[in-house]
């Protein structure tokens, strides 16, 4: 009844933003990622008869609003499992938590596939996928490595078609992921409160919901071919895309700061140069730039020189979550 597994957050370079429905938070639209290396969330879970209720200490404070989520999420593998009892779980991430770095996606990946382990379950990883993706929309693509794909799914009463894939392993093709770090305290607006406030006044959400089968053949195509140029250009534009949404909401969701931008224009001024980079941002002011193989340093260091950029962490690509022996 016990079990630890790690995750890594992942980065969407094709962006899910908006929901179909909110009791299985089905996502409006498909999504692709890359799953990082180096930064990683690790979790002990431990169903223990003795207790009363569930307990969640995240970086080593107990928090009851997320503990309540963490419990309604248990509720689920409880369902499958025939079992009542409680448990204890421990989560630690090794970077700013709720600050845009996907820490969400890693967090609930990782408990999904220790408490898959901790209670027997023996799910397959698309299955863990579908489980994770209702703790966070963008959870499921955290249980693959390299590049991974979450579908959009077709039924609004039933989930089980919207699980994720691997669109090609991280080996394949090393790209390197420097994270610019802008800004270290919690978003003031969350993803979910986001996308619904954009779904429900962005004059966009309509042409954004349209566009993105175009957008993730490119990006499919892109990664397939390992075309560098092709992956930067959609990403960019499904980027840009996402946060005009968020700045055309009322009231308007401005994620950035005033580094955030100076990034942005940094990274478009290195591939003026002939640098293979490029650059996304989730809904947080943070920035991550996407280098071909062996570029990461030299973007880090032209990175950390802006003002505004308190700290730079270069990653690779890394595997999907993983119980821990
Ligand atoms: O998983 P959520 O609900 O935190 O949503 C993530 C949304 C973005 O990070 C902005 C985009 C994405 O696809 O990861």
């Amino acid at each position: 009844m016990k079990a630890r597994a790690i995750a890594h957050p992942n980065i969407a370079l094709v962006k899910y933003w908006g929901k179909r429905s909110d009791a299985l938070n089905l996502p409006a639209v498909g999504s692709i990622s890359i799953t990082l290396d180096t930064l990683a969330t690790d979790t002990r879970v431990h169903f223990d008869p003795g207790l009363e209720g569930d307990e969640f200490v995240l970086n080593g404070v107990s928090h009851a609003e997320q503990g309540r989520r963490v419990s309604r999420f248990l509720d689920l593998f409880r369902a499958r499992a025939g079992v009542e009892c409680r448990a204890r779980i421990r989560s630690s991430n090794n970077f700013p938590t709720g600050a845009g770095l996907a820490s969400s996606a890693a967090g609930f990946a990782a408990l999904a596939r220790a408490v898959d382990a901790a209670l027997n379950l023996n799910m397959d990883r698309e299955t863990l996928s579908i489980m994770a993706r209702r703790g966070s929309g963008s959870a499921g693509r955290s249980l693959f490595g390299g590049f991974a794909e979450q579908r959009r799914g077709q039924f609004d009463d039933r989930d089980d078609d919207a699980g994720c894939h691997s669109l090609r392993a991280a080996e394949d093709w090393p790209l390197e992921v420097v994270v610019a770090i802008t800004e270290t305290a919690q978003k003031k607006t969350g993803s979910t409160q986001g996308m619904s406030r954009s779904a429900d006044s962005s004059p966009y959400f309509g042409a954004w919901i349209n566009a993105q089968p175009d957008d993730l053949e490119l990006a499919r195509t892109a990664i397939a071919t390992q075309d560098f140029d092709r992956l930067a250009e959609v990403a960019e534009f499904s980027c840009l895309k996402m946060h005009g949404l968020a700045m055309g909401s009322r009231p308007p969701l401005l994620y950035w700061n005033v580094a955030t931008v100076d990034c942005i224009h940094a990274v478009r001024a290195m591939r003026d140069d002939g640098w293979k980079v490029f650059f996304t941002v989730d809904a947080g002011p943070q920035v991550k730039v996407i280098c071909a193989p062996g570029w990461c340093s030299r973007v880090a260091e032209r990175l950390a020189g802006i003002a505004g950029v308190t700290d730079t962490r270069c990653c690779g690509l890394g595997r999907g979550a993983y119980v821990v022996v």
